[in-house]
């Protein structure tokens, strides 16, 4: 595995929008579910990026920006609740790996960093929601975290084509 860094973003300049823009476009394109279906392009992905981006500007969110080899090689969204009842909880967002870099042992490494980063916060548990369909609910119990539900047909892929969104847990 290329030696890893996993860092807390809160403060996104433009050439990092940008790294994280192109990411995204291409996790997707290669088959990736992060919120969208391939094909798409830049201006797909731009709006969602930003809005992703003002919650981290708001300081109620966080970016897990992962490196290697001297480059960006993928991120995680943490968004924080704010409903008072829920401050102990975090949700992870959009995690992915570039693929030219996955199957490499980076998507732990940045998992890893996401949790520290959330323990450090003082967040006592994660949830995320994966793809039914995808199977990539495997790196995520090989990573402590439990299924704890599926909303049926939640995700819309094609008509015809609904998936299950599976609801995972882990404590901190
Ligand atoms: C999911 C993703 C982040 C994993 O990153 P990665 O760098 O490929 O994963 P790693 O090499 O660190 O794999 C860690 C372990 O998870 C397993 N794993 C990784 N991706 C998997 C998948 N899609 N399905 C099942 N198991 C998977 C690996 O086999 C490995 O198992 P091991 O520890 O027993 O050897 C990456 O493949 C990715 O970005 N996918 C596209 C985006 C996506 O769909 N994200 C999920 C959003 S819910």
């Amino acid at each position: 595995m290329p030696a890893a860094d996993v860092r807390a973003v809160t403060t996104v300049d433009d050439a990092l929008r940008a790294e994280l823009l192109a990411c995204w476009v291409d996790v997707t394109n290669a088959g990736g579910a992060v919120g969208f279906v391939a094909p798409v392009t830049p201006a797909d992905v731009a709006p969602v990026l930003d809005r992703l981006l003002e919650g981290v500007g708001s300081g109620r969110d966080v970016l897990c920006v992962l490196t290697a080899g001297g480059g960006t090689a993928g991120f995680a969204a943490l968004v924080g609740s704010s409903s008072p009842l829920r401050r102990h909880w975090g949700t992870v967002l959009r995690v992915q790996v570039h693929p030219s870099l996955q199957g490499r042992g980076l998507g732990r490494a940045l998992m890893e960093g996401v949790h520290r980063i959330a323990a450090d916060r003082g967040w006592e548990f994660v949830t995320l929601g994966a793809r039914g369909g995808t199977g990539v609910e495997a790196f995520y119990k090989g990573l402590g975290y439990a299924e704890v539900g599926r909303v049926p047909g939640a995700v819309r892929v094609a008509p015809g084509d609904d998936r299950d969104e599976i609801l995972l847990a882990r404590a901190l």
